[in-house]
């Protein structure tokens, strides 16, 4: 009969085990603490920071099936949750405090992306990350209406905009510095220049995730992102009918031509699930944002149909309605899901960070 394991085997089982945010070894990271072996099982904590919050189920999932595999005659595995704190390295020239930037576009107006932009900040919130929302939509900005935010951005004490908090999210947009009547009338310079003050002046505080809202059509607001900050990457959102999809292939030729690399495709307004009678109607057709993502080999994120409580939530400025609906939930909360797996793989695939001696 084998004895049971003890910490020092668990640890080493776990030799292997990678931080979802870094990549690095967990144990080295000292992410990894309070094992207790005996034979009843094992306990320990597993830290993770509030970046990897997403996929904190999923780590510890995983985490379980290694020492498993490991010791097969394993009893109880009882994984506690800690916060692992490891703060954000200033970023780009205007040293954002933030880890990952994400910018939701499209080619085509209409599509949703405002809307999927303000979806998956809110779903990475709830999940327990620290995120901000830029709508960089400058001459249509649309992300104040959609959550129901109104007035002006006023100035901290030490001469930053200070951005509306929803809830704990952190949100700015032009549509908190001029009238919501006006048009914004800008020159392709000062286009530039209003971006990267609204990026670099407000006051967002440490963030896990800073989440732009692209306006749709043409490249000048990614070309300008591009050159103020290294993006993370970008979300292309469409519709399912073969017009969206050109302007989708358009927008994914374009973040690749200023180096942005594209984290996947959400498709929006999928189909129509009629509530009088269940059926599903296909209304811009189905499907065929997979079928593009595929070929133009982009992770393919989730569907969202068409939902008239989205609308509705958007035209009251509720965004969190879109969460507490048990019908709409589920979309949402698949995207956020597939975005932060996405994340976790292109740093284990391109960027694995070289491991980092703990400091106690
Ligand atoms: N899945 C959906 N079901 C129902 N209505 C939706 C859905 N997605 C978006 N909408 C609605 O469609 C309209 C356009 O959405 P949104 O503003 O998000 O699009 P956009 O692509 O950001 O537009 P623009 O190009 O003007 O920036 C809004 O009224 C929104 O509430
Ligand atoms: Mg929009």
């Amino acid at each position: 009969m084998s004895s049971a394991p003890s910490s020092a085997d668990v640890l080493a089982a776990l030799a292997d085990f990678q931080d979802p945010e870094t990549g690095r070894n967990a144990v080295q990271q000292g992410q990894i603490r309070d094992v207790e072996a005996s034979a009843d099982g094992v306990r320990l904590t597993l830290a993770l920071t509030t970046h990897s919050s997403p996929l904190r189920a999923e780590t510890q999932r995983e985490l379980e099936q290694v020492l498993r595999a490991k010791f097969p005659a394993l009893g109880n595995v009882e994984i506690r949750s800690a916060v692992h704190e490891r703060p954000p390295v200033p970023m780009g020239e205007i040293g954002l405090l933030t880890k990952s930037v994400i910018a939701v576009g499209s080619g085509k107006g209409g599509v949703g992306k405002s809307t999927i932009a303000a979806g998956i900040a809110y779903g990475l919130l709830r999940a327990g990350c620290k995120v901000g929302i830029l709508d960089a939509d400058i001459y249509g900005p649309s992300i104040p209406h959609l959550l129901g935010l109104r007035g002006r951005a006023d100035i901290t004490e030490d001469k930053k905009i200070r951005p509306y908090d929803l809830d704990g999210l952190k949100v700015m947009s032009v549509g908190f510095m001029v009238d919501p009547d006006q048009p914004v009338i800008l020159r392709g310079p000062m286009l530039h220049g209003a971006i990267s003050q609204m990026l670099r002046d407000t006051a967002w505080g440490p963030l896990d995730y800073l989440i732009i809202d692209m306006p749709p059509g043409t490249g000048d607001i990614a070309l300008s992102l591009s050159q103020i900050l290294p993006l993370t990457g970008a979300v292309v959102v469409c519709t399912p009918q073969d017009v969206a999809l050109l302007d989708a292939v358009k927008a994914i030729a374009m973040f690749r031509r200023v180096n942005i690399p594209v984290l996947g495709m959400v498709e929006n307004m999928s189909y129509f699930l009629c509530p009088d009678n269940g059926k599903r109607y296909d209304i811009f057709g189905s499907g065929g944002a997979q079928r593009k993502a595929a070929e133009l080999n982009v992770p393919f994120l989730g569907e969202v149909p068409i939902n008239i409580q989205i609308r509705v939530n958007g035209d009251e400025g509720k965004l969190a309605g879109n969460f507490s609906n048990t019908e709409t939930a589920p979309y949402f909360e698949g995207v956020v899901a597939a975005l932060a797996r996405q994340l976790r793989q292109t740093m284990r695939t391109t960027k694995p960070l070289p491991t980092l001696s703990i400091m106690k």
